[in-house]
């Protein structure tokens, strides 16, 4: 083994490794790679020139060509704004109805209302507003205060139970604990709510019940148990629950009550967003 050893087949020259037999040549890199190589050199220094490239110490170079990507996102952001904006407007002059009855600007508030509801109602309702015990399923038909749009819109403006000064506002009694009733009478009512929501009762129990919910229930249920809407106390019949239907559910609600609270958003979401949210809300498919 040589240092300028000649492969016979080529007439170059070899490294003068072997492996096996099989020689290394000294053949060149081909002149193209040679070339895109010097390309890349020369695209990588012009780049370090033009753009921010180097970090320093608590900065970095800024090139020549001054490009900076918060600006760049900057005025992205600008820019979707004020083609919202044209939509924004439009939403705050029109009222809910007309918004429903215009296609483009339906989109724009149902949009607009999902990705306001995932930031700041999923957390309660749910994603998608399906709920939770406690926190009313939007998606059904069974409203507490009710489902028209601006009905809605008026809840989620002034909250329920909240500190707004036109809050939506009831307060079962804590029957039990307030000693409205004794733990006979309890039991007893309970299973005339059974009876009406058509589950599994005592019958005793339950008509003795009966007058009991007359006399301290039907204020605020209806003497039926259907509820009454303007009070915000739910229908009791149905087979939709906020807390639970179960003998122990009803009997915690009626023994010691619920009072479930739910924001005010007219000081945290502008008139627009809460447009949009009712828009949205309504949409998701109980809406009246
Ligand atoms: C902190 C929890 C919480 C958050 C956040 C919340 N809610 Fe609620 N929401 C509730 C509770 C609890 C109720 C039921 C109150 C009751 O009637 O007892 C409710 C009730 C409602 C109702 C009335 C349902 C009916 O049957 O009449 C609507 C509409 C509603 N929420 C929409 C929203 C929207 C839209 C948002 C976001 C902007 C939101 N909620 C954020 C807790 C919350
Ligand atoms: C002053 C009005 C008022 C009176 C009186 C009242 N309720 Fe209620 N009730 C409500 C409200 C409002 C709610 C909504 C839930 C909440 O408090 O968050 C409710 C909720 C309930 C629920 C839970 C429904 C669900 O979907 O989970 C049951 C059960 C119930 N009441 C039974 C009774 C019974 C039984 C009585 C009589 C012993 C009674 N209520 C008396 C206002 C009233």
């Amino acid at each position: 083994m040589t240092e300028h050893e000649i492969d016979e087949v080529t007439g170059q020259r070899t490294t003068g490794h072997e492996w096996d037999g099989i020689k290394e040549l000294t053949s060149p890199i081909p002149r193209w790679w040679v070339y895109t190589f010097y390309v890349t050199v020369a695209w990588a220094i012009a780049f370090m020139i033009a753009m921010p490239a180097i970090p320093l110490v608590s900065d970095y170079t800024k090139g020549v060509l001054g490009y900076s990507q918060r600006e760049a996102v900057r005025a992205d952001i600008e820019a979707v704004r004020a083609a919202q904006g044209v939509f924004r407007d439009r939403i705050e002059q029109a009222s809910l109805a007309e918004i429903r009855d215009i296609p483009d600007l339906f989109d724009f508030a149902v949009a607009g209302g999902k990705s306001a509801f995932s930031v700041n109602c999923s957390q309660c309702h749910g994603a998608g507003g399906a709920g939770a015990p406690g926190y009313p399923n939007l998606n059904d038909d069974a409203w507490i205060w009710g489902g028209k749009p601006d009905e809605i819109l008026d809840t989620i403006r002034v909250g329920i139970r909240s500190d707004h000064p036109d809050t939506r506002f009831n307060q079962m009694p804590a029957f039990l604990a307030d000693e409205l009733l004794t733990r006979d009478q309890v039991s007893d009512v309970v299973e005339h709510v059974l009876q009406i929501s058509g589950q599994a009762h005592d019958p005793a129990a339950a008509a003795r019940g009966q007058p009991v919910f007359r006399e301290q229930c039907s204020a605020c249920h209806q003497e039926s148990g259907k509820g009454i809407r303007e009070l915000g106390g739910p229908n009791l019949t149905d087979a939709i629950w906020l807390y639970g239907g179960s003998r122990e559910e009803i009997r915690r609600t009626v023994a010691l009550s619920r009072n479930g609270v739910m924001p005010a958003w007219e000081d945290k979401l502008d008139e627009v967003t809460r447009k949009q949210l009712a828009i949205y809300v309504h949409a998701l498919g109980g809406g009246e």
